[in-house]
């Protein structure tokens, strides 16, 4: 009878379903999510990649339905990266802003037959350069900060032109944002928003892109140590996120994802602003493998990861599992 007891039992609140639900943080929903998708020329192309498997470059035929289906199931937004013929690219990355390239012809498709589904192109060289850095370099093969901006002025005005509803420079150039806004500007784009990568870290976790996109072989044993972050820095995202907005972004992304949500949640709590992260492709692929070989429940571990960026403030996700995610919500 007068045994000692816990003051405050937590467990009461978590005993049942009903009351889990009612105090319940967080939650996931389909408006969260962005599908990435690699984009190829031609027509009736599939083609398998290997470190992310259950991911495909399409040609646009084949794309066509996977847009239809992010409508029907609500996904807001699809993010768009292009599979480069090799032969097009040059040290002068000048396919980038070719105005019937890949990038632009797929935009104007998509808004043709899907006028409601938000279209987010990709604005970095690496595709299109033939040594896979995301600018142009000079004699040494440093990245040459300026007269890169000025090539991604002209690639983010082709896509506005083609009808992109947000323009999301990936680079890590300084002073890009304020560059491409005012090249919208001054073309009359004011309503193309830009989602810039802001906080954009020099990740060993890009490798299964740079596979997809085929700009691994182009690159070699290069990095990118000069112009995207140092892994080991945190109060340097906040100071890039704050140039970007000053510069005017729309919507911040930090990169990769589930490794740096403390740097999401800084940003969302600093800035209060659109933040934005993305599951990237090395996370996918370790999901992936896991749940491939058995030893991680696949449905479970990627709504617990999804859920997890949201706790950690952000207001949308860039994810592959965009679509199972999705279907597995409306499952509930
Ligand atoms: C390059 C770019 C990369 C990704 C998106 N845009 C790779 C890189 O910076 O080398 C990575 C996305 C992913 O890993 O899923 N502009």
């Amino acid at each position: 009878m007068l045994g000692s007891y816990p003051n405050r039992r937590m467990r009461r609140m978590r005993r049942d379903d009903f009351s889990r639900r009612l105090v319940r943080e967080h939650r996931l929903s389909v408006d969260d999510l962005i599908l990435p998708v690699f984009v190829l020329e031609g027509e009736g192309r599939r083609e398998a990649v290997p470190s992310m498997p259950g991911v495909e470059r399409l040609s646009l035929d084949q794309l066509l339905p996977v847009a239809e289906e992010c409508v029907a199931l609500g996904i807001p937004a699809l993010a768009l990266f292009p599979v480069v013929d090799p032969a097009l690219k040059t040290l002068d990355a000048r396919e980038a802003y070719n105005p019937d390239g890949l990038v632009p012809s797929t935009v104007r498709a998509l808004k043709a037959r899907l006028p409601t589904l938000g279209i987010i192109t990709d604005v970095a060289l690496d595709p299109y350069t033939s040594h896979g850095q995301d600018g142009l370099t000079d004699a040494q093969g440093y990245v040459i900060n300026d007269e890169t901006v000025a090539v991604l002025q002209k690639q983010a005005l082709s896509h506005a032109q083609a009808g992109a509803d947000v323009v999301a420079p990936s680079d890590m150039m300084d002073g890009r944002i304020g560059a491409i806004r005012a090249a919208l500007e001054e073309n009359g784009f004011i309503h193309t928003r830009i989602l810039a990568y802001s906080a954009k870290y020099a990740s060993s976790f890009y490798g299964p892109f740079r596979d997809a996109v085929g700009s691994a072989a182009n690159l070699g044993t290069g990095n990118k140590y000069t112009y995207q972050m140092d892994c080991a820095n945190s109060d340097e995202a906040l100071w890039e996120v704050g140039l970007d907005l000053a510069e005017g972004a729309d919507m911040v992304m930090v990169k990769p994802g589930l490794p740096y949500l403390d740097i999401v949640r800084r940003v969302k709590d600093t800035f209060g602003a659109p933040t934005f992260a993305y599951q990237v492709s090395g996370e996918y692929a370790m999901l992936k493998a896991a749940a491939e070989n058995g030893w991680l429940d696949e449905r479970a571990c990627v709504l617990e990861a999804l859920l997890a960026f949201k706790r950690a403030g952000a207001d949308g996700i860039l994810t592959y599992f965009a679509l199972d995610a999705a279907r597995w919500l409306k499952q509930g």
